[in-house]
């Protein structure tokens, strides 16, 4: 038999095209597109369905060892559950480099982290914390010519952050050997000195959160960055873009033509700064990320954005930590002050469902739009690129046979393990009817586990845009 698996009658949608053909897939691979192909050893009839490329979430957070008493509530075993079952076939987490550690050290870590748990194809980020000349002349180099070819910079959190000649340090190194640079964008001491004053005025309940990190805080360290990348010359990504004041940033970058890639997350389109409690409710440490959620205005700009090509990449930024435990959001078992609360929100599984029905079925991005924003674009912005984020012919067989019809969002449906969803309660019109990954069906509304098949992605260089001339 030519397929192991035909998937008929499809609405194929791509980053560039929509048409209806059947997938023939062998060994993991698609192997044949159009009509009326033989029959293969399984089917699956997807008449009237559309069929994108499985997800790619190039931005999201598993296991990451933190500060105790603080733990990520998700390792590669739910993680990948979670992202299987919304759609998601790919995961681009983080080996993050503690400040004194080689960053070989840390990708051995995460290696083993991973070891035998995922259910989907997964590669890492390296987080660059400690730009040591010998991380700087060997070990960066080293990784990234095995297939690391990405990196995230902070320029906030004491443990990760990076100055502005260290940023230049790391950029000079992105440049030369052809990686992406993907920048956390907020200005450190602004939040310092904005936490200390909250704290002296007894503000510190989560909603303060948000006050400590206004927009021009991410909008200093957005402009900082840029021409930071401009005088280095290299291609940046400024990750999880948040609201206006960083996206007017990006767009003067872009008009001086610079290279400025953004990402933007579902918190800025769903979520606002009330959602970090009404009064001192501290059930609004749920919603405690960095940057924080704006407000309905800044909700309109992030989706003018994904609409009109500003964004590059539609990520989850998926952060789990539970609420009501004390390796969670209330450290210790206590209800903290806000500065004390783990930074991040859960979103993996939520990601791609969210954006199809906010998105595609109310009319504010196509179909293809958004196939280019969740999977096609973070595949060409992390080397992964056609193997991930197509329907073509020698690509994996990684698709979303999407239903549509009518479900609310619950946690009680939800296959992470984190004890609560920061987008319960909202309706969503799609949802996954089938996941398969390399051509298994790894979710058709029950998960089909096997911890360990998937595989690390060895990647390539970016190829989201050809390379700049010197
Ligand atoms: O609050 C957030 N976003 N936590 C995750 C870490 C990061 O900076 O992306
Ligand atoms: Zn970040
Ligand atoms: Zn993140
Ligand atoms: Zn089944």
């Amino acid at each position: 038999n030519p397929f192991d698996l035909v998937v008929r009658n499809a609405r194929v949608a791509t980053a560039s095209d929509t048409f209806d053909s059947d997938i023939g897939i062998r060994g993991g691979r698609i192997v044949q597109l159009g009509l009326d192909l033989p029959s293969g050893t399984r089917e699956i009839d997807a008449a009237g369905r559309v069929v994108t490329p499985g997800g790619v979430d190039a931005h999201c957070h598993l296991d990451q060892p933190m500060a105790p008493p603080a733990r990520m509530a998700d390792d590669f075993d739910s993680g990948t559950r979670s992202a299987a079952c919304g759609g998601t076939t790919t995961v681009i987490p983080f080996a993050a480099q503690e400040k004194g550690q080689s960053l070989r050290a840390a990708v051995r870590d995460y290696h083993q982290r991973a070891e035998g748990k995922a259910h989907v194809d997964h590669a890492f980020h390296l987080i660059v914390s400690d730009p040591t000349p010998q991380v700087l002349s060997e070990e960066l180099p080293a990784l990234i010519r095995e297939g690391y070819t990405s990196f995230k910079i902070y320029m906030t959190y004491d443990d990760l952050k990076l100055d502005d000649g260290q940023i230049l340090d790391v950029l000079e190194v992105a440049r030369r050997h052809d990686a992406m640079a993907m920048i956390h964008a907020e200005n450190s001491d602004c939040i310092e000195w904005l936490t200390k004053r909250l704290e002296s005025a007894g503000r510190t309940a989560p909603r303060f959160h948000a006050h400590s990190r206004p927009m021009l805080v991410e909008r200093e360290a957005a402009h900082r960055v840029i021409s930071l990348a401009e005088l280095v010359d290299v291609p940046i990504l400024i990750v999880h873009v948040s609201g206006r004041e960083a996206v007017e940033q990006i767009r003067w970058a872009r008009a001086h033509g610079l290279n400025v890639f953004a990402e933007t997350c579902p918190q800025y389109l769903f979520l606002t700064a009330e959602d970090l409690g009404i009064d001192d409710d501290y059930r609004g440490a749920k919603c405690v990320c960095s940057p924080p959620p704006r407000n309905k205005a800044n909700q309109e700009v992030i989706w003018n954005g994904l609409a009109d090509g500003l964004f590059t990449v539609f990520s989850s930024d998926h952060a789990p930590f539970k609420y009501d435990a004390p390796e969670g959001k209330k450290p210790g078992g206590e209800e903290v002050a806000f500065r004390h609360i783990p930074n991040g929100i859960p979103g993996l599984e939520t990601r791609l469902s969210l954006l199809y029905t906010h998105g595609v079925l109310q009319g504010r991005i196509t179909l293809n739009r958004f196939v280019e924003l969740t999977s096609t674009n973070p595949a060409k912005a992390n080397g992964l690129h056609p193997r991930k984020g197509t329907i073509a012919v020698g690509a994996d067989a990684d698709l979303v046979i999407w239903q549509e019809g009518q479900r609310t969002i619950r946690n009680a449906d939800l296959h992470h393990d984190v004890d609560y969803t920061p987008y319960e309660g909202i309706e969503v019109q799609a949802w996954p009817a089938y996941t398969l990954s390399r051509g298994e069906v790894v979710w058709d509304g029950e998960f089909h586990p096997r911890a360990g098949r998937g595989e690390f992605l060895r990647r390539g260089r970016p190829t989201l845009l050809p390379k700049q001339a010197a």
